[in-house]
């Protein structure tokens, strides 16, 4: 089956097409990032007119690179929610038109759950990729610049939300961090590299790390549930920015604790909802999955229980169509054309 997903909940605009769940034709994302930077984060007004004039382009694009036709697409996919309402208004209408005009299914999938199934993507042909077995129970921890949320999934489509941030999103938090440090936005990256110079360029899982002088708060990481809570984190590096100890410190030092702080909490947690729902997998999705001090950790830890960790194949940890395709063809949540609505604040 061939599914055409589409993606449009935040600043990307994003067609990809999808053979069986797991095979990618195509996957064209177009970001509108480049507008947003000066102003430090994503600015919605501006998002959803970038989108209005490419979703068009970007379709055409990815039905190109997929050397496919419409009349080749067996589904239309697309991610309702959760997000910014401009922007998924461009997706859900597109996806509604070309599921009425072409006469075909409609699938309404939940912009998380897309980021679990980028787990499954691939470039190559399935036949040819070994080592993708991912198992269920498995254990989600899905870290983006708009969440962080922890599910445990007993099987396609069943899922249980385990617990999220009380308040600022992991990704959310980098970027602050990075904008009071001065570095660029989107901060992970930023972060991710200035971290590395305090370590002469070495990624150093915890248990041979690199002493730091600075503390940094663990928030909540000893508490009996699975929620997060990063606001006071970022004021505490705020505070010791403007701080004096910030000139003895320096700028990677600082950006080095503030990962392993962040890094430390999102994985003990992890751990605790593996261990208690028996999960034979755990997969991580969402920007901040891209980030290798958090999948190194997480290998460690998840290697000491056996269990299998996944994270999705470069370039697919940000958003994407192709995620929203995957999801679609293992969910199957048909949604009737007329009526799908997109809702910004999407749950499970
Ligand atoms: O999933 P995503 O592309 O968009 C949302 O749905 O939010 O995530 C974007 C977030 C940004 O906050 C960005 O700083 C973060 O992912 N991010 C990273 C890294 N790459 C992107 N955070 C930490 N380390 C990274 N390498
Ligand atoms: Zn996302």
């Amino acid at each position: 089956m061939i599914i055409l997903g589409i993606e449009t909940t935040c600043d990307e605009t994003g067609v990809g097409i999808v053979k069986d769940g797991r095979e990618i034709l195509s996957n064209v994302v177009s970001s509108s990032l480049d507008l947003h930077k000066k102003y430090g984060g994503i600015v919605p007004e501006v998002a959803a007119r970038e989108q209005v004039k490419l979703i068009v382009p970007v379709l055409d694009e990815s039905l190109h690179s997929a050397r496919c036709g419409l009349a080749d697409i067996d589904a239309i996919a697309v991610a309702y929610g959760p997000g910014l309402i401009g922007s998924l208004l461009v997706g859900v209408e597109v996806a509604k038109f070309l599921s009425v005009t072409l006469d075909k299914p409609l699938f309404a999938v939940n912009h998380l759950i897309g980021h679990v199934y980028a787990n499954w993507l691939t470039e190559k042909k399935v036949s040819e990729e070994s080592n993708k077995e991912l198992k269920f129970p498995l254990v989600a921890l899905i870290v983006s610049g708009g969440h962080t949320d922890l599910l445990s999934i007993s099987d396609h489509g069943k899922y249980k939300w385990l617990g999220g941030t009380r308040d600022d999103a992991a990704g959310e938090v980098f970027d602050k961090v990075a904008r009071v440090l001065g570095l660029g936005y989107p901060g992970g990256p930023a972060i991710e590299e200035i971290a590395l110079h305090f370590v002469q360029g070495k990624l150093l899982s915890t248990h041979q790390s690199k002493i730091s002088n600075i503390r940094l708060p663990r928030p909540m990481i000893r508490e009996d549930n699975f929620d997060f809570s990063f606001a006071g984190l970022k004021t505490a590096v705020v505070n010791l920015v403007h701080s004096s100890k910030f000139m003895v410190h320096g700028k990677e030092e600082i950006a080095y604790e503030f990962q392993k702080a962040i890094v430390d909490v999102l994985v003990s947690k992890t751990l605790k909802a593996a261990k208690k729902y028996g999960a034979k997998s755990v997969v991580i999705g969402g920007g901040v999955a891209a980030n290798n001090f958090l999948r190194l950790e997480l290998a460690a830890h998840c290697a000491k229980l056996r269990t299998g960790l996944f994270f999705p194949q470069e370039g697919l940890s940000v958003d994407n169509g192709a995620m929203i395709a995957a999801a679609a063809f293992y969910e199957k949540n048909i949604a009737l054309p007329l009526k799908l609505q997109a809702n910004p604040s999407l749950h499970f």
